[in-house]
């Protein structure tokens, strides 16, 4: 570089150097700092960058944000490869749920047709998941890479519901982790999360009868202390008895159920049923006799709320109290039971109408 060449250079600096501040990939400091910059490769490095968790709801679609940017920043962008995958939770294997290369994408599994980036800029590999499903939830891993530059993040996906203890008809204690999956399936449910044991216990669920969890873990919300669940001297928590034998141990389950393409209401014929009459009465109403997870999601997320005990399609009387009063049970919100009564015995029954 020739003396005069500096010089001028000198001078360009001098006037331009508040602008050249606020604008640091101008032509300018492209020509100081030299043309190819583009191409030290070992200089530039990828960062990636999420959320650290997602709420939805069922049904609903869910957006789990993530972008990417090079340090220094690049003049012109470059193909790279986004991969998003999943760890359900519970400990299952890793997922994929979807590839893109430029407009080029590929979804698997259970996430085909379900999923796709937004790509709202040329940075952006946010994933939309749509029609989101009970089992959705989990740790999500979005992964960049651009040739040996492999970066990745991770965002937690988790879905706003309700979580309730759910016994069999049998009586206490008598699910293995396989049945409590089922249970939890039958009464349009599934098994709880510890994340969402732990939010209903931060809620007030106190629940002295432990239960399967999707982790095969099995434990118990206490909110009151008292000597048969753990104890009066333990502290409020959550009592665990850790991994259970799938096959072999028998508990309760705690069911997890979100909100509803649908409706659940109260029926009364003009006398009492008996429960076969009261599926018919549901059939003649067009609807069908609603499960025990979809009473909790509409006591919860619509605050259903009827002080009339009614028949479930599993056998069980129940009814939802979301304003506590006299002659309503106890003083706190809640879903109220009679377990299972005697199948002649005459109650009102609740429905449940799919949205159309
Ligand atoms: C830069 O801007 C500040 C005020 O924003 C001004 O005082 C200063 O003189 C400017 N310097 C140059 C080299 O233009
Ligand atoms: C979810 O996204 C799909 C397509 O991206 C859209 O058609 C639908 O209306 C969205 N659903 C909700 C509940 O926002
Ligand atoms: C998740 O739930 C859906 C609908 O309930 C079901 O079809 C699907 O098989 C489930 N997926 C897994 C991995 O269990
Ligand atoms: C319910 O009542 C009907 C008569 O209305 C009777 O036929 C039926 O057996 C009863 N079911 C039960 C479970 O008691």
């Amino acid at each position: 570089m020739g003396r005069l060449q500096v010089q001028v250079l000198w001078c360009l600096h001098l006037m331009l150097s508040n602008w050249t501040l606020a604008a640091p990939n101008s032509f300018y400091q492209k020509y100081l700092h030299g043309k190819n910059q583009d191409n030290q490769y070992n200089r530039v490095n990828l960062k990636v960058e999420s959320a650290s968790s997602v709420f939805a709801l069922r049904g609903g679609n869910a957006t789990l944000p993530c972008r990417f940017w090079y340090e220094p920043e690049l003049n012109s962008p470059r193909e790279v490869r986004i991969k998003w995958s999943w760890f359900p939770v519970g400990g299952g294997p890793q997922t994929d749920v979807l590839v893109a290369v430029g407009s080029h994408s590929r979804t698997f599994g259970e996430f085909r047709g379900r999923v796709q980036l937004s790509q709202n800029f040329p940075e952006d590999a946010t994933l939309v998941l749509t029609e989101l499903q009970l089992n959705d939830t989990g740790r999500y891993v979005c992964e960049v890479v651009d040739g040996l530059e492999d970066q990745r993040t991770t965002v937690d996906l988790e879905l706003r519901g309700v979580v309730f203890p759910y016994r069999h008809p049998l009586g206490r204690y008598s699910l293995n982790f396989l049945d409590a999956q089922r249970a939890c399936e039958q009464q349009d449910a599934t098994l709880a999360t510890f994340a969402q044991l732990y939010q209903s216990w931060e809620d007030g669920l106190n629940w002295c009868n432990a239960g399967w969890l999707a982790d095969r873990t099995v434990q118990y919300p206490i909110t009151q202390p008292r000597a048969p669940c753990g104890g009066p001297g333990l502290a409020p928590g959550i009592r665990s008895y850790g991994k259970r034998l799938l096959r072999l141990h028998r508990y309760d389950a705690f069911c997890f159920s979100s909100s509803l393409r649908g409706q659940v209401y109260y029926l009364q014929p003009s006398n009492k049923v008996n429960l076969t009459e009261a599926r018919r009465a549901c059939e003649d109403d067009k609807a069908q006799m609603a499960k025990v997870g979809q009473l909790y999601a509409a006591w919860k997320l619509t605050g259903l709320d009827h002080c009339n005990a009614g028949w479930l399609a599993d056998g069980s009387v129940r009814y939802p109290i979301t304003r506590p009063r006299r002659n309503c049970g106890p003083s706190e919100p809640g879903v109220r039971s009679f377990g299972f009564p005697p199948p002649q015995d005459k109650h009102g029954v609740y429905c449940y109408k799919a949205q159309e």
